[in-house]
């Protein structure tokens, strides 16, 4: 096996080779100066299967044509199988045609990646309309999640926490997370009005006396989810707020609005930042062993 780093996978993509005792080569890509990009692969394909690992974050379009030309080098360089790990995988949120014309993105992105890979695993995928991502992919596609890795962090760093949803979808994390740990748990109500603007409402009595109240969620994008479920809690008394997220997209200042907003933030290493602490490369390389 051969794990290739991609522009946006070589933060996990060493550790994963380690940890799998497996050759490991960075994918070198380079722009030309009208914004075409080159790939090349700097070990032998030949024969092997080849694990391309992607992060699409920061120029996701980018990211997305250099693992379909890289895809489709490797496998005219005669490599026998090659598999995309996406830590990160995108274009899931846009999962129906909200508006009459719009690009249902989920649908085409996965049918896309299908004709490129055997086989795709995605960390945590954000599924809500659409459930599962084998309706997505004609590929096998394994979905992984890293709440044992969450959950572990939790009990090791917080004291009394009360785990809180931010919305409905959350509760794949933030109920599941609150389930390993053996702690209270609450789900909030959302409704969103645009990319930016979101309404969270409590819908039942929250106790949060001597709670340290810790947000779990999937995606944490402008902040401003994490930042109205905030002001919420805030009425109700609750003063020290976490925020563990599995993807840290933080566009516009984002952490840094949490920060003066005193919620401590951590995230996974999907997408590398300054508060991903939470490594998991180990959840890629056992699956990819199976
Ligand atoms: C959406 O349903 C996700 O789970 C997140 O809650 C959302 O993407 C967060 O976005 P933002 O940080 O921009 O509020």
């Amino acid at each position: 096996m051969l794990i290739a780093g991609c522009s946006n996978g070589t933060h996990l993509a060493g550790k994963i080779a380690r940890k799998l005792k497996a050759s490991y080569s960075k994918l070198r890509v380079n722009k030309f100066p009208d914004g075409e990009i080159k790939v090349r692969f700097m070990s032998n394909v030949r024969g092997k299967e080849v694990v391309l690992v992607q992060s699409f974050y920061g120029a996701i379009n980018d990211c997305i044509v250099e693992v379909i030309f890289a895809a489709e080098t490797a496998k005219e360089l005669g490599a026998k199988k090659v598999f995309l790990a996406a830590p990160y995988f995108p274009y899931l949120r846009q999962d129906k045609r909200f508006k009459p014309g719009q690009c249902v993105s989920i649908e085409v992105i996965g049918r896309l990646i299908s004709r490129y890979f055997d086989k795709v695993f995605i960390i945590d995928p954000h599924l809500h309309r659409e459930t599962k991502l084998s309706h997505l992919f004609s590929i096998k596609a394994e979905s992984l999640t890293s709440n044992p890795y969450i959950a572990d962090y939790i009990k090791k760093n917080i004291k009394n926490p009360l785990i809180v949803g931010p919305d409905r979808e959350s509760y794949k994390w933030a109920r599941k997370v609150a389930e390993k740990i053996k702690c209270g748990h609450v789900i909030l109500k959302k409704k969103r009005y645009s990319g930016r603007k979101v309404k969270v409402t409590l819908n039942k009595e929250v106790n949060v006396d001597n709670k340290n109240i810790v947000f779990v969620d999937d995606i944490i994008s402008t902040g401003n989810t994490i930042l109205e479920s905030v002001k919420n809690l805030r009425k109700l008394g609750a003063k020290k707020f976490n925020c563990i997220a599995v993807h840290g997209i933080f566009v516009e200042n984002a952490l840094e609005k949490l920060r003066k907003a005193n919620v401590k933030v951590v995230t996974t290493n999907t997408i590398p930042n300054n508060v991903s602490k939470i490594d998991v490369s180990g959840l890629i390389a056992e699956n990819l062993k199976k």
